[in-house]
């Protein structure tokens, strides 16, 4: 599964366009795919008149409501394409969850312990580095950013590589960035100098096939629909298939496997051999127990060790699938598990940690 966010803070510039087209022509490519609309403008589930009375969850209940799964938020909009919709609900999110720990790694989770099997999926993003979008570059293993010729779509890249770069050394995670030219008139001299400039500066990331300025793109989000289901937009068409195939050659810098592993060490529990692996770091401990659920809340809990590899608290348990509440007791004093990012406020008005199998 590729997961693919698109993403440029200038507003404007292509993101929602490109969203739909290029899914639609993954799709047409004959890949299983999924778009996630991560805008509270709505404009990708707009642009493919999702009808919001046939809609019970949106990406605001996907990334609020710990127990809610992917596949409860997918609206079926045909056979191998998927959506789940936004609202304008979503644009109250960053408040929220502001302060709330882990609450950039809500997407990535929920998509990390889905069992659906996506060739693709694509995240369009709002105009602004906020959560919102922390939180689809997090679930992430590429970005495309469309860049229109204007000097203000540069700036948004520009900034875009330093926030990737963060994300590199502040969590080892790794985002492979591909440039999308889009709404070019090839024949302006400006257009011309514009593709060179960028040629000139980033040239190994910078896709070979562009998207054409056309007020058919125009038309075809106002109608509801992708470029593939416009009369006469063969050229267009083409253009998009061009892309998915560019982009479809391209190989991820990182594989599923991996982002499960780097999922696991920010989201806390994870599937190992001998089971579900619980794991804290608490170097001046002197004893760490889980308890939960399936310790019947006992305060002697079930004892973790210390791991001498890496210093961490460790224990693997054998669990069914299902929803497990649970928390650790270190040195006496209960905590929610520091790594995992879902919670569950319990009868005391506390926070247990929320697994699901
Ligand atoms: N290649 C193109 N040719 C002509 N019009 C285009 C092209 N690409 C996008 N547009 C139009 O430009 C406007 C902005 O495009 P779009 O909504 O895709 O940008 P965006 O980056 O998603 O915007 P926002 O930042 O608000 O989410 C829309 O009206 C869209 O139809
Ligand atoms: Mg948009």
């Amino acid at each position: 599964m590729r997961i693919i966010s698109v993403v440029n803070q200038k507003g404007g510039c292509g993101k929602t366009t490109v969203a739909i087209n290029l899914a639609a022509a993954l799709v047409k490519l004959g890949k299983k795919m999924l778009l996630i609309d991560m805008d509270p403008q709505a404009h990708a589930s707009l642009g493919l008149n999702v009808p919001y009375e046939d809609i019970t969850h949106t990406t605001y209940d996907l990334l609020i409501e710990p127990r809610l799964k992917l596949s409860d938020t997918v609206y079926k909009f045909s056979e191998d394409f998927d959506i789940v919709p936004s609202s304008h609900l979503l644009s109250a999110l960053e408040q929220e969850l502001s302060g709330k720990k882990g609450r950039e790694n809500h997407l990535g989770s929920k998509l990390a312990r889905s069992n659906e099997t996506y060739d693709f999926v694509i995240i369009d993003s709002p105009p602004n580095v906020g959560i919102l979008t922390f939180n689809a570059l997090i679930a992430s293993n590429e970005v495309i950013v469309p860049v229109e010729p204007s000097y203000f779509s540069l700036d948004g890249l520009d900034r875009l590589k330093e926030t990737l770069e963060l994300l590199k050394s502040e969590i080892d995670h790794t985002v492979t960035m591909h440039i999308l030219i889009n709404n070019l008139e090839k024949r302006t001299t400006f257009a011309r100098d514009f593709v060179c400039e960028l040629e000139r500066k980033h040239e190994p990331i910078l896709m070979n096939t562009t998207v054409s300025h056309s007020v058919r793109y125009k038309e075809s989000a106002l109608k509801g629909i992708s470029i593939f289901d416009m009369p006469d937009t063969g050229h267009l068409c083409r253009e998009f298939l061009a892309i998915a195939e560019e982009i479809e050659e391209k190989s991820p810098v990182l594989d599923m496997e991996n982002i499960r592993g780097w999922m696991a060490r920010l989201h806390g529990p994870s599937v190992v051999e001998e089971g579900i692996l619980f794991s804290i770091d608490a170097p001046s401990a002197e004893n760490v127990y889980l308890t939960g659920e399936f310790a019947s809340w006992s305060r002697n809990g079930i004892s973790m060790d210390r791991d001498s590899s890496d210093g961490l608290w460790k224990v693997a348990l054998k669990l069914e699938p299902g929803e497990y509440e649970y928390r650790f007791i270190v040195d006496g004093i209960w905590i929610k598990d520091p790594k995992n990012s879902d919670t569950v406020v319990n009868e005391f008005g506390q926070e247990n940690s929320l697994l699901i199998v």
